[in-house]
């Protein structure tokens, strides 16, 4: 992980089951090099205590506008010009909804109207109150403030509940606040196409054949291609995450055919290309336009190939143009990977093992090799998604300017 060596973060915890892991967030932040201080909101002490909070940042904890019975007053406006990122993590719907809104009624809302440093928000709510239309709109002000608004994950709830509105762990925002520091501009101006996400080829208008890819690794390099400055094309396969912000396009698909059109078509206008998408490589041959019956005790689907866009891609590829591969193995890995670089005529390739935990489909993680045409190879451990979206940037990087 980039280093974090000298940066001040001021966090501002908010009352939510999640603020337990703003300890987890402060010992993370402090390992990468920060120095961190603590706002916390009245209700966020009946989660965690002060002391906690205190212990792990070194700082004393604020909370209220004053302090010492009303004796002295804590300056909101020195917090906000002390730090050089606010983050907020837990970020409750009542809190969202006070900055969106201008209400400066403690500590927190003050520093957040005062503050002139670049402010990140970690929402975490019940699915409920994140799908209200109120908290919809409360997130797209705190956006146009540009603000930089997380997403919110997945999982069970404080209700019980499973659905949307956990907050991102740890681990990930503090890798995302590493890329906001460390990320250049050097792809502004350039035009990237990226795909990413599983293929659906239907078997009957109920039934597909698909395959477990999160497109988690896809939009990670969407999102840190706009952070060093490209204008980035998304097509997407059916995935349940959010699009990235400030995306030039997004294109989505569900079949190996649409994706083969969309790609083809937008290939011609792009500087660098990646195809992290998963693509189906065989269809039904034909298609029950009716939902297909259980009658038959064995049944048998004719299957032909899909296109193989990525040679397609690297067939009509003109000298200016990068091309970037994925290869996914569970054997002869490098030989593989090679062989997909030299007959898909690619620039680089990105080799994923299955055989490695934590790599591969649905995780956080992932394990990669990346190998050039030029016959470098650079293993790079297991990180966080994010991580290694940066990480395959700055190679993408390295080798246009070279
Ligand atoms: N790919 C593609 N079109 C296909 C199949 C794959 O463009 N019909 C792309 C993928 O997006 C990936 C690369 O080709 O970037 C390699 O995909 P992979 O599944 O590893 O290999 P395949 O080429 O499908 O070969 P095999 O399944 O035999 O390993």
């Amino acid at each position: 992980m980039s280093s974090l060596k000298g940066k001040k973060i001021l966090l501002g915890v908010c009352g939510s089951i999640a603020a337990y892991k703003s300890a987890i967030l402060i010992r993370l932040l402090i390992k990468e090099g920060a120095t961190v201080k603590v706002i916390m909101t009245r209700e966020a002490g009946k989660f965690i205590s002060p002391l906690s909070l205190s212990t792990l940042s070194k700082n004393l904890v604020l909370s209220e506008l004053t302090i010492e019975n009303d004796s002295l007053w804590n300056n909101h406006v020195e917090l906000g010009l002390w730090a050089d990122l606010f983050l907020i993590a837990p970020a409750s719907a009542n809190t969202i909804s006070k900055f969106a809104n201008g209400i400066c009624d403690n500590l927190l809302t003050a520093v957040y109207l005062s503050a002139r440093c670049p402010v990140l928000i970690s929402p975490a709510m019940d699915e409920d109150m994140w799908a209200h239309p109120s908290t919809k709109r409360n997130i797209q002000l705190l956006k146009q403030y540009d603000n930089i608004v997380l997403n919110v994950s997945h999982g069970e709830l404080a209700s019980g509940l499973f659905g949307k509105g956990r907050m991102m762990e740890p681990e990930e925002i503090v890798s995302r606040i590493s890329l906001y520091f460390n990320s250049s501009q050097l792809l502004k101006g350039k035009k990237i196409l990226i795909s990413a996400g599983p293929t659906y080829e239907s078997i009957d208008p109920v039934r597909f054949i698909g395959n477990h890819s999160s497109g988690k690794m896809g939009y990670a390099l969407a999102e840190a291609c706009i952070k060093n400055g490209a204008e980035v094309t998304l097509i997407s396969g059916p995935v349940n995450i959010s699009t990235p912000e400030r995306l030039k396009k997004f294109i989505p698909i569900k079949t190996a055919d649409e994706l083969f059109n969309a790609t083809t078509k937008a290939f011609t206008n792009s500087d660098i290309t990646i195809m992290a998408a998963a693509v189906a490589d065989y269809k039904p041959l034909n298609t029950a336009s009716n939902k297909i019956k259980k009658k038959e005790d064995q049944f048998k689907i004719e299957l032909v190939k899909t296109k193989d866009i990525l040679s397609e891609l690297g067939k009509k590829k003109k000298k200016n143009q990068l091309l970037i591969g994925f290869a996914l193995e569970t054997e002869n890995e490098l030989a593989n990977a090679k062989e997909k670089l030299k007959s898909k005529n690619l620039d680089l390739i990105i080799l994923n093992s299955l055989k490695d935990d934590g790599a591969g489909f649905g995780t956080d993680t992932n394990k990669v090799t990346v190998i050039d045409n030029g016959g470098k190879k650079k293993e790079l451990p297991l990180k966080m998604k994010t991580e290694i979206a940066h990480d395959i940037v700055n190679i993408i990087i390295s080798k246009l300017y070279a």
